[in-house]
């Protein structure tokens, strides 16, 4: 079986045909959301300054451009109406009964996209706590961990129609590839891990399985403990990677909705090429695109850590505001860094291929 057809068994028989429009409604859903927030928020008159709107809603230092990132996005959809470059006029204020709608649409077009039920809560809880966000009262980790637990993690990374196909086609090119050595970066949750570890009992000497944050290394050992080949390390992936795990070689090297937090995504591909075994493969999970519906946490992860400096991106993503690589950027930056393409999915004419989350296979030529 090819990974794709793996991938679409996987979802069954679930109809696809509205997922384009579930992906725009479930987006637009989230900016009125926050349109709406902005209208009742800020002072009559204007148009205001991306700074003064910053000032008006009593932001963090920290979190001081995220409300310009909104206005710009706002603007873009006719949600907001700027007037002059830079400045935008107070969004008009929502009924209750026409918030009443949105909501319900964004439910709707959860469930269209097979999310449970725990996104639907988390994305309002996100918007209506946008004011203590902003104020540093409240953090997005918090929101996406509440009490520690994973639920709306996998919600976004595991639960869901594209995840399900994703880590489905994953599963069944590494199932052939069957490797003995495996290096997984960013592991976090271990959204794909779950279903990877079953298949790699009878080829797998090590699965090396690390993440930048020691909290998500602890649940792995409980977690995956039946693994014997599993070892969870702390290891930094903006760092000289053979310096932390060793030269290798490794047959897989992972990274699942993690490699764009690379300060330079060249750079990071080409320290996993040197680290892969002739003929070894890399495998992404990648957003390619940058969905309004992140637009209430995904700000937030990015700002500067407390006293700390804001993560500069060096590569394409430069002196922009911008948190993913586009398809083309990744293709472009596999080839640059020597890596063959084995697997792009979902086809780009596939109606899974508007959640614009995709699976990178690429192979080190032997
Ligand atoms: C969006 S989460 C995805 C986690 C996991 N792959 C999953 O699917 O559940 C991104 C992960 O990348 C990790 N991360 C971010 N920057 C990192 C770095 N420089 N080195 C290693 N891990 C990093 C985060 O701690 C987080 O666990």
């Amino acid at each position: 079986m090819t990974a794709h057809r793996a991938g679409l068994a996987a979802l069954g028989n679930t109809p696809l045909g509205d997922v384009p429009g579930d992906v725009r409604r479930l987006d637009l859903a989230v900016l009125t959301g926050i349109a709406a927030f902005l209208g009742s928020r800020l002072p009559e008159g204007g148009p205001w300054t991306a700074d003064q709107v910053a000032d008006a809603l009593g932001a963090a230092p920290r979190h001081r451009w995220i409300p310009g990132r909104w206005l710009t996005v706002l603007a873009d959809e006719a949600l907001v109406e700027s007037s002059a470059p830079g400045r935008y006029h107070r969004p008009r204020r929502y009924r209750r009964a026409e918030l009443a709608a949105v909501r319900d649409t964004l439910d709707r077009a959860r469930r269209g996209l097979g999310y449970p039920e725990t996104l639907t809560r988390y994305l309002l809880e996100s918007l209506r706590l946008l004011p203590e966000q902003l104020r540093d009262e409240v953090s997005a980790q918090t929101l996406l961990f509440p009490d520690g637990e994973f639920g709306v993690a996998a919600a976004a990374y595991r639960d869901n129609l594209v995840n399900a196909y994703l880590n489905a086609a994953a599963v069944e090119y590494v199932r052939r590839l069957a490797p003995g050595r495996t290096l997984e970066l960013g592991a976090g949750t271990g959204s794909l891990t779950v279903g990877l570890l079953p298949v790699l009992r009878g080829c797998a000497t090590e699965y090396l399985f690390t993440d930048l944050s020691a909290f998500f290394l602890e649940e792995a050992r409980v977690r995956f403990g039946g693994y014997a080949f599993l070892r969870a390390e702390v290891l930094d992936f903006s760092q000289d990677l053979a310096a932390q795990c060793g030269p290798g070689p490794f047959d897989l090297v992972i990274a699942v909705n993690a490699a764009h937090n690379a300060p330079h995504v060249g750079e990071l591909l080409a320290r996993i090429r040197g680290l892969l075994a002739p003929g070894g493969a890399l495998l992404l999970v990648e957003t390619c695109r940058e969905h309004h519906q992140s637009l209430t946490s995904m700000p937030f992860l990015l700002s500067a850590r407390p006293g700390g400096t804001r993560p500069e991106r060096r590569d394409t993503r430069a002196g922009t505001d911008r948190t993913y690589l586009t398809r083309e950027e990744w293709r472009d930056s596999l080839a640059a860094a020597g890596l063959t393409p084995r697997l792009d999915l979902p086809p780009v004419d596939h109606p899974l291929a508007a959640f614009s989350q995709r699976l990178f296979v690429a192979a080190r030529n032997p």
